[in-house]
């Protein structure tokens, strides 16, 4: 899809950093808009407000195929990420995680075992990305473990892990389980029934729903403390105070919805254009190598390393494209990708690495054009680095 907001020709394939808004979405937020209520009103307006949240949590609850009861909205995957760990941790032991994670978990679970050393078990990845099952278990072995947090989905990559075995696993150990699963949810099926996590979160933005509002998934039954963030008026059953963001929420709800219907038609199409994107880039540029396992990776995304051609001047030189060095939560920041670098590439590979993501609106002509200019714009950089050194 083009970026009309930037009146260009814009081709858009930063879907792991930003969604467009799904029509759906954009309807239920501007008429949520349009009315006044706060969902805690006991009047009219605010049973309107309540029962669009109503209507959102189990639309939600049915991409993730769970309960209304089980949803949490917070304010993105940040949020729902530190509150599942805050609780969990809470209970005493150690929390076990990997390299690889988005800082939204990594950071959150360096700041919760700070004050307790030996606390924060990190397992490695393999170079496609994989979880080390071997040190997974090993980490496990060490007994007391409070909490088992791996991605569903790498943001860089899109490498996906296989959570059913490890939550056994974690499990089996007595530790409990949380996935972060923000890039998954809306382009491959989750079907929590038989997906044995206790704790899931996610991010509207990244399905096409509103940025600002997430959810976190708190398995019925799960023996937790909550601890929340924010103290108040005991919104979200004392998980989260604060005035519902009913427009948001609304938005998040619809999203949902459409990104249940359109899945599989949808998972084929941008799978389609991803092989088709990733397949003319590796034939035209020399010395390039695309991280993570093969055939373990969402649809949409492709990780291609360009050796010898910076990103940021590799991105630069086409700005007729929107993708993204690393990833875009962590741009403006120096440091190489820590998920490449945790993969075993060197510094300078990973600052060579430049991430497309495809999704639900990716047409054709999006990938035509990310493919000629990103040939030009590595071969003009590869030249220029030539000559200077
Ligand atoms: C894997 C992952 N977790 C968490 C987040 C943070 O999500 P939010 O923007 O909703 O806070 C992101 C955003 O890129 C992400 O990719």
């Amino acid at each position: 899809m083009t970026d009309q907001s930037l009146g260009s020709d814009l081709a858009y394939l930063d879907y792991n950093a930003t969604a467009p808004m799904r029509p759906e979405a954009e309807q239920a937020v501007l008429a949520a808009m349009r009315t006044v209520g706060n969902a805690s009103s006991t009047h009219r307006s605010g049973r309107d407000a309540a029962q669009r949240v109503d209507t959102a949590r189990r639309q939600v609850a049915e991409l993730l195929n769970c309960t209304s009861g089980e949803i949490v909205f917070t304010s993105g995957a940040t949020e729902a990420n530190n509150l599942a760990l805050r609780a969990a941790f809470s209970a005493g032991g150690a929390l076990v995680t990997s390299t690889v994670e988005h800082p939204a978990v990594l950071e959150t679970a360096k700041n919760l075992t700070s004050e307790t050393p030996g606390t924060l078990r990190l397992v490695p990845v393999n170079e496609d990305g994989l979880v080390d099952l071997d040190a997974l278990h090993d980490a496990l072995a060490g007994g007391g473990v409070a909490v088992v947090s791996l991605m569903a989905a790498n943001n860089e990559t899109g490498v996906l892990t296989a959570l059913a075995p490890i939550a056994e696993a974690a499990h089996a150990a007595g530790a409990l389980v949380h996935t972060d699963a923000t890039q998954m949810v809306g382009r491959l099926p989750i079907d929590l029934a038989e997906t044995d996590v206790d704790l899931l979160s996610l991010s509207a933005h990244k399905f096409g729903g509103p940025q600002g509002v997430g959810a976190l998934f708190v398995r019925r039954g799960v023996s937790l403390p909550y601890r929340p963030l924010i103290f108040g008026g005991g919104q979200e059953r004392g998980w989260r105070a604060g005035t519902l963001n009913v427009a948001g929420i609304a938005g998040a709800g619809a999203a949902a919805e459409a990104a249940l219907h359109g899945m599989a038609h949808e998972g084929v199409q941008v799978a389609r254009l991803r092989d088709s994107l990733e397949s003319a880039l590796v034939e035209q540029v020399t010395d390039c190598r695309i991280n993570g396992a093969p055939g373990l990776r969402l649809p949409g995304v492709t990780s291609i390393t360009f050796r010898g051609a910076p990103a940021d001047a590799v991105l630069a030189a086409m700005p007729d494209v929107a993708a993204s060095e690393g990833s875009a939560c962590a741009s403006g920041a120096p440091s190489p990708s820590h998920v490449l670098l945790g993969m075993g590439r060197s510094r300078d590979e990973a600052d060579s690495t430049v991430r497309f993501s495809l999704g639900y609106a990716s047409t054709d002509r999006d990938v035509i054009q990310a493919v000629s200019s990103t040939v030009r714009a590595v071969r003009q950089v590869r030249a220029a680095m030539s000559t200077t050194v």
